[in-house]
């Protein structure tokens, strides 16, 4: 089958499909679960590694699907989980990781092995103190490592990505440049976006992407790298050591050339992180559907998509889905 573009109702073309392949997380972070916890998925809930690749598969031969991340919960605590990784890279697609990392001392090796390509640790603070209280676990050091191992195993770049909150960890902007030269990693630092668990998220939390290039800048000579249309703007330090990236999402939102879509864990699927609608592939994969009532009720989807976000504005309406359960 030649695929054939799939284009939303403002022209954009989705090339990037984010897949969750579990709502557990071994972390309970501030702003992204209640102190309680969550009540996870019973395990039948959940996607089979079958039904991931089914969906993933009809994405990329209708489509041209080009890149597929992989996203939690945290991925690294779904069982045996190089297993999917190995289907997916099958497919001929950029596969991709975003991980809190800590099991990436055991299992970073076998990933790559199995066709992983690209990696993203997400990591918010190196103060250990700081790090226990916004993850509620005690794990700085193994995600550190885990951040050796990814490198060992010779993925690169390997990124770590930074949810910048005000009053929490912005004043480590420039601690984390020092640390992205130092270990040969780059950063990228995230604008808060309200998915918080709670619904605590505020305007004024929001650390503005140029408010971190200037501090990195009044240390760093850089200079901007001209970028094409993903989100992140990256930045190079003029010695050679190396980059890091701002993501804006909320005082630049990229949503004009946004080309993503989502799977959550239990197999819905999403055409925006913050769609308020979702439509259940779960129910047509175990209802016995084609391959075409799969696309069809993803391509439905997509054809709704909205214009973008409007963080910030009267006319926001925050999803029902926490970061925890849709992981990026
Ligand atoms: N705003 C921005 N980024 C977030 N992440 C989690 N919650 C938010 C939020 N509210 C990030 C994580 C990780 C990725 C999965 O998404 O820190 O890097
Ligand atoms: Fe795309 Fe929605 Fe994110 Fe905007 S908010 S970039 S439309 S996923």
């Amino acid at each position: 089958m030649t695929p054939a573009p799939l284009v939303d109702g403002f022209g954009r073309v989705v090339k990037d499909l984010r897949i969750s392949v579990t709502d557990r997380c071994n972390f309970r972070c501030t702003y992204c679960m209640p102190e309680e916890g969550m009540q996870w998925l019973a395990r039948d809930q959940v996607l089979t590694f079958e039904e991931i690749e089914r969906i993933a598969r009809v994405a990329v031969e209708r489509w041209g699907v080009e890149s597929i991340r992989l996203t939690g919960g945290e991925p690294l605590v779904r069982a045996h989980l190089p297993v999917l990784v190995a289907k997916l890279a099958a497919l001929g697609v950029d596969l991709a990781l975003t991980t809190n990392g800590t099991s990436l001392g055991l299992l970073a090796g076998e990933l790559r092995r199995a066709g992983l390509k690209r990696i993203n640790i997400s990591l918010d603070s190196l103060r250990p103190d700081r790090f226990v209280a916004l993850t509620r676990r005690d794990a700085l050091d193994q995600v550190l490592d885990g951040i050796d191992a990814a490198l060992a195993a010779g993925f690169d770049p390997v990124k770590v990505n930074v949810v910048m909150i005000r009053g929490v960890n912005d004043d480590e902007a420039v601690e984390f440049a020092t640390f992205g030269r130092d270990r040969g990693v780059q950063p990228r630092f995230i604008e808060f976006m309200p998915l918080d668990a709670d619904g605590a998220w505020t305007l004024d939390q929001v650390v503005p992407a140029a408010e971190i290039v200037a501090a990195i800048g009044a240390v760093y000579p850089i200079e901007a790298v001209s970028h094409g249309p993903e989100p992140a703007a990256r930045y190079r330090y003029l010695d050679g050591g190396g980059e890091f990236g701002v993501i804006a999402s909320v005082t630049e939102p990229f949503c004009g050339n946004c080309d993503r879509v989502r799977i959550t864990a239990e197999g819905t699927f999403q055409n925006c992180l913050f769609a308020v609608d979702e439509v259940d592939l779960r129910a047509v994969l175990r209802g016995g559907g084609s391959d075409d009532d799969l696309a069809t009720a993803m391509s439905g989807e997509v054809a709704r998509k909205w214009a973008g976000h409007s963080i910030g504005k009267v006319t926001f309406v925050k999803p029902p889905r926490s970061m925890s359960q849709i992981g990026g």
